[in-house]
């Protein structure tokens, strides 16, 4: 499937180990972890819930699944959900993302060629193009489309009926959706980052799968330092157990856990020299801000979008950073974090 091929980022940084994007790596690992039924899939229980509710409601009928739309951030399992909804349908799930979709044509051809009650996956949705994003909705609306017919002066178009069938999309930018979009989905979900525990049952499950030997100390320190992201939660399961196998009995314990973690240089809150080095620039160089986002970006020799949509915003939901007209601005947390004095001179408290 080519559910990653617009995010270049990523693979400039293929480096960054806390990178919620799908690094080189992650493929083929990242499927055989994928949990493939909705009850093998951890967390965001309220969504769970009602998709349980709407897959079995559409069963019973007989009928396609209302249209889908799963947003939120990288990695937190949209494509996934995508997959566990084709397997409870019992029907296929035909792949494609919105930059792939070039022109209407591709689109019909995709629409003709479902079967009855089958998915359409469309990853990236923000990205269609406007023209192919028009001609999707009598799809989704009416099950109908118009083909251009003919040649020349006989051209005309011929309207085409389409089977029922179910759109699901995934998008880690809702804010880019259009309304007449959003508004043909039946089913839209938000996808939030995973609590302490989830992610500790995530790391669980994955060691289960890999056949890795990890104590629910180890497994919980592992969890913590991710992100509250499933990806990067198995990103790193898969980097610790390289040091409980080198260097230890194979076993990962909090120990281990702790050791390897701390030789990646992921501190305790999860940060990676890269988040570190954007609070220094901002509580070192620029006085604790307030400061442009290009003139960090600048200081750190980074794209601008990177800090934007994959450093900042873990940052500032950790409250390290906050985002204001004038630019960013460092927390007392962020000085706390780095052990310095806060920027009115204020006593140095470590956590
Ligand atoms: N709830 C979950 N329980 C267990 N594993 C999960 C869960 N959610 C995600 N994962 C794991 O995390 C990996 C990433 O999930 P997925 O590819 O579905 O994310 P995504 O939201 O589609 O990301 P992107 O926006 O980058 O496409 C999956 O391979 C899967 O193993
Ligand atoms: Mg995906």
């Amino acid at each position: 499937m080519s559910e990653r091929d617009d995010h270049s980022g990523a693979r400039e940084r293929a480096s960054r180990l806390l990178s919620p994007e799908v690094l080189g790596a992650d493929g083929p690992v990242d499927a055989t972890l994928r949990p493939r039924r909705l009850d093998e899939f951890i967390g965001q229980s309220r969504l769970k819930e009602n998709l349980k509710i709407f897959i079995t409601a559409a069963r019973k009928r007989g009928e396609a699944l209302d249209h889908a739309l799963f947003c939120g951030p990288p990695g937190l399992g949209k494509t996934t959900l995508a997959y566990i909804i084709g397997n409870e349908l019992g029907v296929e799930v035909h792949t494609t993302s919105g930059p792939a979709i070039e022109h209407r044509g591709v689109l019909a051809g995709l629409l003709t060629s479902l079967e009855e009650r089958e998915v359409l996956f469309v990853d990236e949705i923000h990205r269609l193009n406007p023209a192919v994003e028009e001609y999707l909705y009598p799809a989704m609306e009416d099950l109908q489309i118009d083909v251009p017919s003919g040649a020349g002066a006989f051209a005309q178009t011929l309207r085409l009926g389409l089977r029922p069938f179910t759109l699901i999309g995934a998008t880690t930018r809702s804010g880019l959706l259009t309304s007449p979009l959003r508004e043909r989905f039946g089913i839209v979900e938000r996808l939030d980052h995973y609590a302490a525990a989830e992610i500790t049952q995530i790391v669980e499950r994955s060691a289960r799968i890999m056949e890795v030997a990890v104590d629910a100390e180890g497994a919980r320190e592992i969890g913590r330092r991710s992100r509250g992201t499933p990806r990067i939660a198995n990103r790193l399961l898969r980097r610790v157990r390289d040091f409980a196998e080198v260097q230890g009995d194979g076993r990962i314990t909090l120990a281990v856990a702790r050791h390897a973690l701390g030789a990646l240089e992921i501190d305790d809150l999860g940060l990676d020299p890269m988040d570190r080095a954007l609070l220094r620039a901002i509580t070192e160089k620029y006085g604790g801000g307030p400061v442009g986002i290009d003139a960090l970006a600048a200081s750190l020799h980074e794209e601008r979008d990177t800090l934007e949509n994959e450093i900042e915003p873990f940052l500032i939901q950790l409250g390290l950073v906050q985002r204001t007209p004038r630019g960013r601005v460092a927390m007392p947390a962020a000085y706390r974090h780095l052990g310095l004095p806060d920027e009115r001179g204020g006593q140095r408290t470590m956590f």
